[in-house]
């Protein structure tokens, strides 16, 4: 098995008084290698925020065995929470503190030395553009500035193991993309990170390798390009212009976007509707399905429903 940051056999967790309800999770099984970002997505309830806490030993399993660093979570905590920082969903940073303070003092909790926790704090604050607000109360903060800290705090860290649920949730355009490149910049030192997000750009962007998480279930695992591979559908075409549904029928599957249509098709479908718009003068774009794309498929509402809300075609 090697370098694994994380392994996860048959886990199953089932909360107490949930009723007989469906677990938590169920059966999941998991390998997370070290040294990259790994991406964690699922709708909302799909066990993504469970699975986080049981890794971080914040929670206890029902069944089935973790690992992180090859540590058992049941038996090995201190030795787990010793090499792993954690951003969590929900969170209430520490009251009367500066931003300074909160992501010295903590590295200094974990036992860095002075110097380094000194050094490490203004890199931080710097990396995620929060210099200018060094000295301010973290309670007085924004949410967005509030969560920033938070980021500065993990990422500042010297953790082997960094799990990020939803991060860059309420964060403004720039700062998403400074708590980005902190967490390529973890990724490099040979960090792992484990990342939840629901923004799916956010996941192409910056993880090699994903899971796709339905209640409770792995349901697709791999890197972007291996997801795609598995779809009926990898390719995506708009089309645009004076053209009518029935013309496309026959090369996938349809979803009406605004003044035309998209078409996912298989590659040869894709190109051959590509060449045939064209010669007709119509819009066109075609490119390999999104995530977005990926994850409607599999755990959304079938997309060719006529009022499916479906996103605009960003890039030609
Ligand atoms: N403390 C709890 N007690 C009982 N049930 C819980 C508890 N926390 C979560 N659940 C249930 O476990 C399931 C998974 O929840 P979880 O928070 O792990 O989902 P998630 O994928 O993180 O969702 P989101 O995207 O909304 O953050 C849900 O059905 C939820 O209702
Ligand atoms: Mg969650």
């Amino acid at each position: 098995m090697g370098d694994l940051a994380l392994s996860a056999q048959h886990v199953t967790k089932v909360y107490p008084g949930s009723g007989g309800g469906p677990p938590a999770l169920a059966d999941l099984s998991l390998d997370i290698p070290t040294g990259g970002i790994y991406g964690l997505i699922g709708r909302n309830g799909a066990g993504k925020t469970t699975f986080v806490r049981i890794s971080a030993t914040q929670l206890a399993l029902t069944s089935g065995t973790l690992t992180v660093l090859g540590h058992d979570v049941r038996t090995e905590e201190r030795a787990i929470r010793a090499r792993i920082a954690c951003v969590p969903q929900e969170s209430r940073p520490l009251y009367f503190l500066t931003v300074e303070e909160v992501v010295h003092l903590y590295l200094k909790m974990r036992g860095l030395p002075p110097a380094d926790a000194r050094r490490r704090t203004e890199a931080a604050l710097a990396e995620l553009s929060l210099t200018e607000y060094r000295r301010r109360l973290v309670n007085r903060l924004s949410g967005g500035l509030r969560r920033r800290t938070l980021c500065a705090m993990v990422l500042a860290s010297d953790a082997d193991v960094l799990f990020l649920d939803e991060p860059t949730t309420g964060l403004d355009p720039v700062a998403r993309r400074e708590v980005w490149q902190a967490v390529r910049r973890a990724s490099r030192e040979h960090r792992t990170v484990l990342l939840t997000t629901h923004y799916l750009d956010e996941v192409e962007a910056l993880s090699g390798r994903l899971a796709l998480i339905e209640q409770g279930r792995l349901r697709l695992e791999g890197t972007p390009t291996e997801l795609r591979d598995r779809v009926r559908f990898p390719y995506r075409v708009t089309v645009r212009g004076d053209v009518r549904r029935e013309a496309l029928a026959s090369y996938g599957r349809i979803a009406p976007i605004d003044g035309g249509y998209l078409v996912f098709a298989r590659e040869a479908e894709a190109r051959e509707l590509t060449r045939w718009g064209l010669e007709r003068g119509l819009r066109l774009s075609m490119g390999p399905v999104s995530l977005e794309d990926i994850f409607l498929e599999v755990v959304g509402k079938p997309i060719d429903v006529d009022d499916a809300p479906l996103a605009e075609e960003a890039e030609a």
